[in-house]
């Protein structure tokens, strides 16, 4: 049954995909409602609202999705029918340090939000017509081998990292709170996103902003762990698919069909800034540390260092199903999306300088210690 959204509650719309989210969604539907509820957790950005600050149809909510009264509140004040659950701690390599706030986010704060949904929408009756979309990750699939198949939406969860674990507990509680409630649910579980406002501590933006200041750019063990990249706006474009046409009580896989392996990845990158400055001289008084502001060449500043624990091999998707049921493709292709990425971060150096603050350097000094250190 396809499903009309006109007023929408987006838990972390000042992340990463939610800010992008927001964009999009705001753009294809001026008339909307948009109620942001976001904690500005490191991760969460004012800023990244920017672009839509002054949209007459957008309410921000600084606010904790733990919060149920909080959530129900708005629901019922806002009249709300659609809640789109971006909201989550989102870095395994943080979730391998402090497991904790992990569970606290992604288990119950899902938790917190169905309780609210399912107290407003179902047993107050005011909003018949409801979906909650929860948006989730190919990570909770575990991890491939070479050849095997890519993930499908039958393949049975293995959850490696307390953060894949963690959002399939909350992917778990969805399917729950439609088989038992009958609250109406999908859920898109979706490959490596990249693009405009990344957080620079994921392997993409932090390789681009590490080599525009001649840092070294980390590849952690040998580099041939795989991930299946799309471009965010694709993703957000394949959200508002399943949140208009998917079925009820049905989850999609969301992917680019576009396999990397991570040194690969990082080579690309290299060679774009390279390019980038052999094409524009300004950058070399921008960026006066780069490697080629200085004719070296940005591949000299790779890095092996130390695995990651447990690190999973390989991530593909199949987005067989959402391509056939609801006509889905991506728009970009990898070139398209990573020039769109790197002239976005040439053209924000001050959104990326300014989320770098103290607690991101303490993270980085933390984390990117020297083996043995
Ligand atoms: P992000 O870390 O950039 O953003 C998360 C947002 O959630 C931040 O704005 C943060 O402030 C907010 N938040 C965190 N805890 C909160 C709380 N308790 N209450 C309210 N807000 C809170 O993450 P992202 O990369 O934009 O990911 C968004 C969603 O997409 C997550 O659920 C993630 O699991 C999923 N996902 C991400 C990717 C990816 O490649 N980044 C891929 C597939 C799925
Ligand atoms: P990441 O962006 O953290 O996403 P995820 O772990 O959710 O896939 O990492 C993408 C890949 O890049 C993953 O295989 C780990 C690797 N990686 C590095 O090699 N170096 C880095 O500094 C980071 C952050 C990640």
């Amino acid at each position: 049954m396809s499903h009309t959204p006109h007023r929408l509650l987006v838990t972390g719309g000042a992340g990463f995909i939610g800010a992008n989210f927001v964009h999009y969604w705001l753009r294809e539907h001026p008339d909307a409602r948009v109620v942001v509820l976001d904690a500005l957790t490191y991760a969460g950005n004012r800023a990244n609202l920017d672009p839509v600050r002054h949209h007459p149809g957008l309410r921000f909510v600084h606010g904790d999705i733990r919060d149920t009264a909080l959530a129900a509140a708005l629901l019922r004040e806002e009249a709300l029918d659609t809640l789109v659950h971006f909201a989550a701690e989102s870095h395994v390599d943080r979730s391998i340090q402090g497991p904790d706030a992990f569970i606290d986010t992604n288990v119950n704060g899902t938790h917190s939000l169905l309780k609210a949904a399912r107290q407003v929408w179902l047993e107050e009756g005011r909003t018949p017509a409801h979906r909650f979309h929860h948006v989730s990750t190919d990570e909770v699939y575990g991890s491939l081998g070479p050849t095997d198949p890519a993930f499908s939406e039958t393949t049975p969860y293995a959850p490696n990292s307390p953060y894949a674990a963690s959002k399939a507990a909350s992917d778990h509680l969805v399917r729950a709170y439609h088989h038992t409630y009958g609250l109406a649910v999908t859920t898109s579980n979706c490959s490596n996103n990249y693009g405009p406002y990344h957080f620079p501590e994921k392997l993409i933006p932090l390789t681009l902003v590490n080599l525009l200041d001649g840092k070294p750019a980390p590849v952690y063990g040998n580099g041939r762990n795989i991930r299946d990249w799309l471009y965010v706006e694709d993703h957000c474009r394949g959200i508002a698919r399943v949140l208009v046409q998917g079925r009820t009580g049905e989850t999609y896989n969301i992917g680019g069909n576009n396999e990397w392996a991570n040194i690969d990845i990082v080579r690309h990158l290299c060679e774009l800034i390279d390019r980038s400055f052999a094409a524009d001289p300004a950058l070399r008084a921008r960026f006066p540390h780069a490697a080629p502001a200085q004719g070296q060449p940005s591949a000299g500043l790779i890095r092996f260092v130390q695995d990651r624990p447990g690190h999973d091999r390989r991530y593909a998707i199949d987005a067989t199903r959402i391509r056939r049921e609801l006509g889905f493709a991506p728009q970009e292709t990898f070139a398209t999306g990573m020039a769109k990425t790197l002239a976005w971060y040439l053209a924000h150096e001050d959104w990326w300088r300014a989320v770098m603050d103290g607690r991101y350097r303490q993270w980085v000094t933390q984390h990117y210690a020297p083996a043995g250190a």
